[in-house]
């Protein structure tokens, strides 16, 4: 089914969809400026060693290195603005009964366009918790951090003194229960799922998409390159472009 086809088929049921879920991914922030993880050249993951800063180990042997590391991630997204692809997310649940609206993403760009009740699975950069006890940290969180910034103490626990980690999911750890459960409730359930700027490499947030299709939705995948299974239906382009489209094509 070409593009143009499949982009008629995605509205059609769009119109008739009793629950919608959008299930996004790095590429869906790409336009804001905010790189993704697996991109040859730009992707984070080809420019920086997760296992030197995106794991407990990374965490327990320097502390101040991860730290920094997320506090310059968490400036990229503080100076960054939603796209429109994020801004037709938010219309969407405007428009449809029930919108479920899944994230891998730890920006809270989704939310600044307007989304709400994000279900973020790899937890998130605006918030951060103790290493040791695990309790919320409730201070304020640097921002103004460069990316030349390599060494940043964290602060400190005010229940235990225990050194502070930022909120995201790291190599080697769970998801967090709750919202992965919601999560996949929401994919056995949904009618029609929108998998936006994801390369499906990461598990079980990578399942979300093959179990909606299996329970009988109608799954698209809109992505800057055909992704999937080969039986998969892509609508292959930027999200900015193609979100916006379906927007205003059935709203
Ligand atoms: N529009 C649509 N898709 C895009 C765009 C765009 N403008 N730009 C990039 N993409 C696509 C890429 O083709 C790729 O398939 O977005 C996808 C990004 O893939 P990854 O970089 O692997 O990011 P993601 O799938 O979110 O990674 C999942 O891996 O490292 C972990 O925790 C991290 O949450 C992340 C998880």
């Amino acid at each position: 089914m070409n593009s143009e086809a499949l982009f008629a088929q995605t509205v059609k049921r769009l119109r008739t969809a009793r629950h919608l879920v959008v299930f996004t991914g790095a590429g869906i922030s790409a336009q804001s400026g905010i790189s993704t993880f697996r991109d040859p050249s730009t992707g984070l993951w080809a420019r920086y060693d997760p296992k030197e800063l995106a794991t407990p180990a990374a965490f327990a042997k320097d502390p101040a290195l991860v730290w920094a590391w997320y506090s310059w991630r968490r400036t990229l997204v503080n100076e960054a603005q939603p796209n429109a692809a994020h801004l037709a997310v938010a219309r969407l649940a405007q428009c449809l009964p029930l919108v479920t609206i899944i994230t891998q993403n730890v920006d809270d760009l989704l939310e600044r366009a307007g989304s709400k009740e994000v279900i973020h699975l790899h937890g998130d950069l605006a918030s951060a918790r103790c290493f040791q006890c695990n309790r919320p940290y409730l201070g304020p969180l640097p921002v103004g951090v460069g990316e030349d910034c390599d060494s940043l103490e964290p602060p400190r626990c005010a229940h235990c003194n225990g050194q502070v980690r930022p909120n995201v999911v790291w190599f080697g750890e769970g998801m967090p229960e709750q919202e992965l459960d919601q999560a996949f409730t929401a994919a056995r359930d949904c009618d029609v799922m929108l998998s936006i700027g994801t390369s499906g490499n990461v598990y079980p947030a990578a399942r979300i998409p093959t179990l909606a299709a299996e329970h009988g939705a109608w799954l698209v995948h809109i992505n800057i390159e055909s992704i999937g299974a080969a039986s998969d239906k892509t609508l292959v382009g930027d999200a900015t472009q193609w979100l916006p489209r379906l927007v205003d094509a059935f709203a």
